[in-house]
């Protein structure tokens, strides 16, 4: 880890140079920068990924505090993009232009957020004030991640985008929840007085290659525990439920969206739902692994439903999702399947600062 990150420090020096040399290229002149937090994350990457496809010059920025450069690696020796090694709760300078701006730079795992809540709630809130700044400062579009934790524990089913949540602001689960919920009300508000053209994704439960096999969240954790030939660990009755969105999906949303002139927040998720049980039993079919549920004490505040209306991104974007779950999981499987042995059995990250 120590080697890759002192060569992207080798790496974003020489990209520097080349960048400079960009802005003074007039054939270059049309191309869309876009600056991407949170990058070496799960979602990030595969944003990375989509926005050097559509032909945008991408500037990665990440502290790595759960990202890793091997969800980027591939694209560091791309001309059209750089890697900055920076926390966004710190003054953020950018030279040269910017045209759009996504912010996904956070811990997004209960597993990550539980142990980091200070950073959590920072990088909502002071990562995000400092976005929106650079936003204004540079003309640029900013699209926000937000999420379906701002519904809480929902007392209206399926949640659309009207609803404004169960929330408690001082249970475990609130340093994520509070954080995003501020991020939408900063955003707005940069939006109103400021006249920040900002776009706010509120997303559901989203999979695919790139997650950690660690991070707490059901499906890694299912396949983990599988291709371990541990048993895999249900918590609660299994009765709640969660819907997964597959990751390409909801970059398609996420483009569609940023590329609209829609500013109030939009759902972006799979409604096909299905409970905790049931979805444990198909990664159990899927994997051929013959270990046991096993169930455990359900943690405080667990949502017990999930389901978007995705009503507005139908309508807005036209969009919906496109890969059913037995064809999203079985790519998400071949490729934790793909992955180093020692990778199916590394810990959780501990954090050394609070
Ligand atoms: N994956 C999902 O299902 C889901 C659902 C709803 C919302 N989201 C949101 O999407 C975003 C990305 O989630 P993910 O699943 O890719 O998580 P992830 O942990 O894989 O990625 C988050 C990235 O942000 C980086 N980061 C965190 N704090 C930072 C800071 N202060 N400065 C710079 N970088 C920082 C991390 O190092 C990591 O690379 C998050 O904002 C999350 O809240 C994700």
């Amino acid at each position: 880890m120590k080697v890759l990150e002192e060569r992207t420090q080798t790496r974003k020096i020489n990209k520097t140079q080349v960048i400079n040399k960009q802005y003074l290229t007039s054939s270059n002149m049309s191309q869309k920068r876009i600056l991407i937090t949170g990058a070496a994350g799960f979602l990030g990457s595969h944003l990375s990924d989509r926005f050097i496809k559509e032909g945008y010059y991408v500037i990665a920025m990440d502290n790595l505090i759960t990202g890793d450069m091997m969800n980027i690696e591939h694209l560091l020796t791309n001309p059209n993009f750089e890697f900055i090694h920076h926390d966004v709760t710190k003054y953020i300078e950018i030279e040269g232009t910017l045209d759009y701006i996504l912010h996904f730079a956070s811990p997004a795992s209960p597993i990550d957020y539980l142990k980091i809540p200070i950073q959590t709630l920072k990088v909502g809130a002071m990562g995000t004030h400092n976005l929106l700044g650079l936003a204004k400062a540079k003309g640029a579009r900013i699209l926000v991640a937000s999420t379906s934790e701002v519904y809480g524990d929902p007392l209206v089913h399926p949640q659309t985008e009207e609803y404004w949540g169960n929330v408690n602001p001082v249970g475990p689960r609130g340093v994520y929840d509070e954080a995003k919920r501020y991020m939408e009300s900063i955003t707005m508000a940069y939006h109103t007085f400021h006249h920040v053209e900002t776009r706010i994704i509120r997303i559901f439960n989203t999979y695919g290659p790139r997650m950690r096999l660690n991070d707490g969240r059901a499906l890694p954790a299912f396949i983990g525990q599988a291709l371990r030939g541990e048993d895999m660990t249900v918590f609660g009755d299994g009765s709640q439920t969660r819907s997964f969105c597959y990751v390409d999906d909801l970059v398609e949303g996420i483009y569609r969206l940023l590329l609209s002139d829609y500013s109030s927040p939009v759902n972006i998720g799979n409604p096909n739902e299905i409970s905790l049980k049931d979805f444990a039993e198909e990664v159990l079919k899927l994997t051929g692994s013959t270990v046991k549920i096993v169930y455990k004490e359900l943690p405080v505040d667990d949502p017990k439903q999930r389901q978007p209306d995705i009503t507005k991104a139908k309508t807005l974007l036209g969009w919906e999702p496109k890969v059913d779950r037995a064809e999203g999981l079985k790519k998400t499987y071949d490729y934790f399947k793909a992955l180093p042995p020692s990778e199916w059995t590394k810990l959780p990250k501990e954090f050394t600062s609070k």
